[in-house]
């Protein structure tokens, strides 16, 4: 796996541009980000999450990019490159693999937005980052999570019954993922 470049990524999509996150974007992340129906399908993201959350968030991505660990890129609106949400990419450089993550705020929820950003963001990390494997999971009470994963090529891999703890209450746990032959050979397909 090669290392993050030196400047970070910009990436273009249909309708998206997927870009660092900025010191500008603290405040819409801080309003847009404060929904439970955001958190309940993360493991990380806290509820009620405050303008200090989004401060801190900022710099916990500036770091994880300089350390070559995490990719946090801002899902934004091509023409006023508006914050929308986010797409992470999580580097084990063990395994040469990565974990993705991602959410979109509410108003945006069903317009495809996502597995445009994943697509770009798996693209990026298999040809620029030449990462061999994208895995991803979600819990069993959030099936559109698995729509996503599964409209971008990702094969569904197993289930992990009551893996994750979460308030109480135990979540099955969806795995899936995709290779890099698996990812060019569909966009190879998709393009001919
Ligand atoms: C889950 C989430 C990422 C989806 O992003 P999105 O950009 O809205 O994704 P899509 O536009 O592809 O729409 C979701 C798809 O799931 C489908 N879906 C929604 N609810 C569903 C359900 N209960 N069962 C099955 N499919 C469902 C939709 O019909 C749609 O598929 P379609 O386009 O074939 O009709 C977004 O809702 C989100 O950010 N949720 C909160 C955070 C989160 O859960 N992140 C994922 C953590 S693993």
């Amino acid at each position: 796996m090669k290392k993050f470049p030196e400047t970070f990524p910009v990436l273009k999509t249909e309708r998206l541009i997927l870009r660092s996150i900025e010191d500008s974007d603290i405040t819409r992340l801080a309003e847009l980000a404060n929904d439970p129906d955001i958190s309940r399908g993360l493991s990380s993201m806290p509820y009620p999450y405050t303008l200090d959350t989004a401060k801190e968030w900022v710099i916990k991505c500036r770091q994880d990019y300089l350390d070559n660990e995490v990719l946090h890129m801002v899902i934004s609106d091509k023409s006023d490159k508006v914050f929308m949400g986010m797409v992470d990419l999580d580097m084990c450089h063990a395994h040469n693999h990565a974990t993705a993550g991602y959410w979109i705020a509410k108003p945006y929820w069903s317009q495809g937005y996502v597995p445009e950003a994943l697509r770009a963001v798996m693209q990026f990390a298999f040809e620029s980052l030449e990462v061999h494997r994208i895995n991803a999971v979600h819990l069993h009470t959030n099936p559109a999570s698995g729509r996503v994963l599964q409209k971008v090529g990702m094969l569904h891999e197993g289930i992990r019954r009551q893996h994750f703890l979460k308030n109480g209450y135990y979540y099955d746990l969806h795995d899936w993922g995709i290779l890099r032959e698996e990812f060019l050979e569909l966009m190879i397909t998709e393009n001919s």
